[in-house]
């Protein structure tokens, strides 16, 4: 057995058959082949990952590493492989003079996940710099490319997510970086920058996720535990009859999207613990572990978040993290 506690961002005690690290696409080739049918997932830095328990099967962390970049007259691609770390990446762009991807520093994880649900933050979406995802296409043994436009992202939302899950294993990702930067600065504390340059976002953001975020090293989480819900502007209508506070974002004509950690500080969840999960006093998104926490207490509190949320605002709210049991993904 396999101790997965260090291998996944919300340190629950858990553990894998096995553990195997794969450095490069033909590591992962041979290793597929010597599991034959037996169960795998793969993981990158599990920032996203939550064990609730025991895994009956093979980790497969993906660790290959590399950067290189190349430009026309207009921008540069930058091509990362998918084990690399993406902050460093978000570094290593900075340190060339390749803007754009600052808005993005300091989410945890790695450059092959970070496509799966379209990383997003400070109101940017990774969408907006994918020029091509290399995948390994399990089904017929090959390597494939998708474009920005084949990779149907959305919010928290991707092809891998759907029509590709359990058949990708994502190889490298080149991104599109324009030579003529723009600032994007309009979301919450980015709006006190006057003329920013890449720098400033960059610092900023850093900044202000330290003072919002628990650090996962020093206190198991793995971000926001819910994604934000969107729903229609008819039940928007009705809710704010109740609660004309509540804020919202619009999507499109006839959707909004609404923050969840609104309606579960609403709800007065913000400390509630359960065993050794709490909810995050200062971004109430964010479940922890204090390190003794179990599964099945992280199952109660979510659950009962959920219900509440159900029952008081009638929005069902889905699980951004994706949870694993003994057998593999499982929904809330
Ligand atoms: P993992 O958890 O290891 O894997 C996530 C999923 O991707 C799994 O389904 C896994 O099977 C799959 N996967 C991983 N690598 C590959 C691959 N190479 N090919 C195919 N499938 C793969 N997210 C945001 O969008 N915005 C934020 O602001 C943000 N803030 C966060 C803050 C904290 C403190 C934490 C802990 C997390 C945060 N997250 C955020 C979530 C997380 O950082 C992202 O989801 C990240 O992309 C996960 O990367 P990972 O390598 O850790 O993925
Ligand atoms: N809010 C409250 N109470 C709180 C905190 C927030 O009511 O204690 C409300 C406020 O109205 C606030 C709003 O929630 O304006 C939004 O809060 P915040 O800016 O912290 O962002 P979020 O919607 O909670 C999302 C992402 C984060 C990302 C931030 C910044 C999702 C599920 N989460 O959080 O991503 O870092 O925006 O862009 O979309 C993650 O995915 O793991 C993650 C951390």
């Amino acid at each position: 057995m396999q101790t997965l506690v260090p291998f996944h961002t919300f340190s629950l005690n858990s553990s894998a058959n096995a553990l195997i690290e794969v450095v490069s696409s033909s590591e992962l080739v041979s290793t597929l082949a010597n599991l034959k049918s037996s169960p795998y997932i793969i993981l990158g830095e599990g920032s996203n990952t939550v064990f609730l328990e025991d895994y009956q099967g093979t980790v497969l962390k993906i660790s290959s590493k590399g950067i290189t970049f190349e430009q026309s007259e207009n921008d540069f691609y930058v091509t990362a492989q998918a084990g690399e770390n993406w902050h460093q990446l978000v570094l290593w762009c900075l340190q060339k003079q390749i803007y754009g991807l600052e808005n993005l520093a300091l989410i945890p994880g790695t450059v092959g996940a970070a496509p799966i649900q379209n990383i997003g933050a400070y109101g940017v979406e990774l969408e907006r710099f994918i020029h091509q995802v290399e995948y390994f296409d399990l089904p017929t043994g090959q390597l494939k490319n998708l474009s920005r436009q084949a990779c149907q992202f959305a919010y928290r939302e991707s092809i891998f997510k759907n029509q590709l899950l359990h058949s990708a294993v994502i190889t490298q990702v080149t991104l599109k970086l324009a030579k003529d930067w723009q600032s994007v600065a309009h979301y919450g504390e980015l709006k006190t920058l006057v003329q920013p340059t890449a720098k400033d976002i960059f610092d900023k953001v850093v900044e202000v996720r330290k003072n919002k975020l628990p650090d996962p090293q020093k206190l198991g989480n793995a971000g926001s535990f819910f994604k934000n819900p969107i729903i229609s502007t008819g039940l928007f209508a009705k809710l704010q009859q109740n609660w004309p506070a509540i804020p919202s974002y619009p999507v499109d004509t006839s959707q909004v999207k609404v923050p969840a950690a609104w309606l579960i500080d609403s709800l007065g969840f913000k400390g509630k613990k359960v065993g050794g999960i709490t909810c995050h006093h200062s971004q109430p998104l964010v479940l922890t572990n204090d390190g003794s926490g179990t599964g099945q207490e992280l199952l109660l509190l979510a659950r009962e978040i959920r219900t509440k949320v159900q029952q008081v605002f009638s929005i069902t709210l889905e699980n951004e993290v994706r949870l694993i049991d003994k057998n593999g993904a499982i929904l809330l």
